[in-house]
């Protein structure tokens, strides 16, 4: 080696530890992160690769030469008798084949290597000390030499047991996992920031760093925080053979452990286990960033020892990561079927989460302020256990200098008319009522679409025409449409304009709750149209409901009572409705019996696992639902039934254990047939998905 590349490599080394110690103390001590875990990671590893080329540059106070963050002054320490170790990663099976070779080589002969697997959850790993059963001491990993003593944080945590059950509990254990934030608990923690003006949390792991280092332990309760144990630290008196019985006792102490935790046999077994779960990754309700493969049995896992700090007896298989850093290109405008004006970032494109993103929605002006965006700003974008990507933070220090701040349009971007914001409302909308393009195209997309009157053949781009060329402007319109004005618009021919007629026709004959929910009124959905209907039976019955009555109807309290009653005593509005039921003949079943009867599978609670294929998991679900049923995440005593696909794996065993009723898709498939048609549920999900 050359001197030259020596000091090349020197520079750069220096370089990266200097950029590392400023993005660790951003992330750790500010809170306050400018570039993703994953960025992080890879100048990480460049380092790593360096110091492994050149030795001699590694030097004491190097990133690498810690695991974690450095213990906070504003906690006590704690020392970890046994060092909180971090984990070895790899990125493809091939990898991992590698990573079983490494470990066959420092094996003997007749070992036979059994893997467990588990999700690796994005949180924080928390060690809870329980002495004669009782949690004593909660602490941090820190830099997994020492951390911080946060005992009064992790009491806070309604899934962490203060006392531990059973006969069996060492006098000293010390239990290790991850506190974590589970994915509907930030949404609605961001929710009220953004109601409050609070700061919000960039992602469910920042979320749980910051509420367990909260000094004021209050401020912990308040945060919806939850544990997944997956392994023992210091416990002088209880040596299980392996890692199934750590997990085995654990659960039956009354610690919570990862319902998808199993053990997967061999590595064919874990490629299997981490196709599935990452095809789950979105419906788990927690974020993940891979699974862990671990050696089950100890005294293989004693063998295979460990190196700088990492076991050799685990690895963490990484999935695709879900925040990224891109550029905010521009905001766009959009105006919704109440007007309602929603900035729309604009994003170089970017890989995140498994897809490609290249637009999030930013919700109102506040939320743009919030996040102090200016066009041409570095941002984060993260996408996790949701479909929506949204953007989490702008890089300050990376804003380009003169860079403006995006402004609400004073006028509709579609019809011209002034934008309003009504004192205290965040939401700004066009004041061009059903005069606007957009409003009018919106409304009608929404009385045509498949929870709505579900008009098949009138999709976004014939609607765009219609309402262009000034055909239709209400949904009154479209049953006035003739066959003639049809058959002449654009890639539109006479077969065309008759299936669109006959489709019209027959979206006549609906539901109330569908022709309730295709009439638009804010804030009814179609889970209340369908309770609304259930209720009011008839539009004059609904037409004269008071807020009062509206109110005991499910889901309605007193702010959508009253859109409901603004809605109807507007008088265009209240003409739509009568003018389409009693002018143009939408009619639907009264139900006289149907609707006191309870559904089938009230009361019910079902487990969904393995593969389906017949529909997705999420249509499943829907339709479980619709009949009553609720779905459930895991098997218990409660359980109902079980519809096991292939590849179930533990929740299988477990109601086969508890005696609980299994039945396969096809048999699930034949059971949903004989409750009837319930096509509802099925689109609601897909809906959804959307
Ligand atoms: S095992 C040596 N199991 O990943 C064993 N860790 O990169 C280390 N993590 O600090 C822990 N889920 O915070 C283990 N099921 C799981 C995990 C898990 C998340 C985290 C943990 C650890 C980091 C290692």
């Amino acid at each position: 080696m050359t001197a030259g590349v020596a000091t090349k490599a020197a520079r750069e080394a220096a370089e990266l530890r200097d950029r590392l110690d400023y993005h660790l103390h951003r992330y750790h001590v500010l809170d306050d992160p400018e570039i993703t875990d994953a960025e992080y990671d890879e100048l990480f590893d460049r380092l790593v690769e360096i110091e492994a080329a050149h030795p001699d540059l590694v030097v004491p106070d190097s990133p690498t030469q810690r695991v974690g963050a450095e213990p906070s002054e504003r906690f006590a320490e704690v020392r970890h008798e046994v060092p909180m170790l971090s984990l070895d990663k790899c990125n493809s099976i091939v990898e991992l084949n590698a990573w079983e070779e490494r470990c066959r080589r420092l094996l003997d002969e007749g070992d036979e290597l059994r893997y467990y697997c588990e999700p690796k959850i994005d949180g924080v790993a928390v060690s809870l000390l329980y002495r004669d059963g009782a949690l004593v001491r909660g602490a941090t990993r820190g830099n997994g030499e020492t951390g911080e003593d946060i005992t009064a944080n992790v009491r806070t945590i309604r899934e962490i047991p203060l006392r531990l059950r059973g006969a069996d509990v060492p006098a000293s254990v010390e239990v290790r996992g991850e506190v974590y934030m589970p994915i509907d608990g930030f949404h609605a923690f961001n929710e009220r920031a953004r109601e409050t003006g609070e700061r919000p949390i960039i992602n469910p792991r920042n979320g749980a760093a910051g509420s367990l280092r909260q000094l004021d332990p209050a401020m912990t309760a308040k945060r919806p925080l939850s544990m997944f144990c997956y392994s023992v630290g210091d416990t002088p008196d209880w040596t299980p053979p392996r890692h199934s019985d750590v997990l085995e006792a654990f659960r039956s102490w009354g610690l919570r452990i990862n319902p998808r935790a199993r053990l997967a046999g061999d590595l064919d077994g874990c490629a299997q286990y981490i196709e599935a779960l990452e095809a789950e990754r979105d419906d788990l309700g927690y974020a993940i960033d891979g699974a862990v493969v671990k050696v089950d049995d100890f005294d293989l896992r004693d063998k295979l020892g460990q190196v700088t700090r990492k076991p050799r007896w685990a690895i963490a298989y990484k999935y695709a990561a879900e925040e990224a850093s891109t550029v905010l290109l521009d905001v766009d405008f959009q105006v919704g079927r109440t007007g309602a004006i929603t900035p729309v970032a604009k994003l170089e494109p970017v890989f995140v989460g498994g897809v490609t993103v290249s637009n999030a929605t930013l919700h109102n002006m506040d939320e743009v302020a919030r996040l102090d965006l200016h066009l041409g700003d570095t941002v984060m974008i993260h996408r996790a256990g949701d479909v929506i990507p949204r953007v989490s933070k702008a890089v300050t220090s990376k804003r380009p200098v003169g860079a403006r701040r995006p402004e609400l349009p004073k006028e509709c971007p579609v019809c011209g008319s002034p934008v309003v914001k009504p004192e205290g409302e965040v939401v700004a909308r066009c004041s061009g009522g059903l005069r606007c393009g957009a409003q009018q195209r919106e409304r009608l997309r929404h009385f045509a679409s498949r929870l709505a009157l579900d008009i098949e053949g009138l999709g976004d781009k014939l609607v765009d025409q219609l309402v262009t060329q000034g055909l239709v402007q209400s949904p009154l319109d479209l049953y006035r449409l003739t066959r003639e004005q049809l058959a002449g618009l654009e890639r539109m021919g006479e077969k065309s304009a008759d299936n669109l007629l006959a489709a019209l026709q027959a979206s006549k004959e609906t539901t109330f709750a569908r022709f309730i929910y295709a009439l638009g009124i804010r804030e009814v959905g179609e889970a209340t149209a369908a309770a609304l209907a259930g209720r009011y039976r008839t539009l004059a019955h609904l037409l004269t409901a008071d807020v009062a009555s509206l109110q005991h109807v499910e889901d309605v309290g007193p702010i959508v009572a009253a859109k409901i009653v603004d809605f109807f005593s507007a008088a265009d509005n209240r003409a739509l409705a009568v003018e389409l039921h009693d002018g143009i003949g939408i009619d639907w079943p009264t139900p006289d019996v149907l609707d006191d009867a309870a559904p089938p599978l009230v009361g019910q609670t079902w487990v969904l696992t393995g593969t389906l294929t017949a529909m997705t998991r999420n249509e499943a679900k829907a339709r479980l639902n619709a009949l009553g049923a609720k779905v459930a995440g895991s098997v218990s005593k409660n359980t109902s039934c079980v519809v096991a696909g292939p590849g179930a794996g533990s929740k299988l065993a477990k109601a086969e254990e508890l005696g609980i009723e299994v039945i396969d898709e096809q048999a699930f498939v034949d059971k949903l047939g004989g409750f009837g048609p319930s096509e509802e549920g099925v689109e609601m999900a897909q809906e959804h998905e959307i």
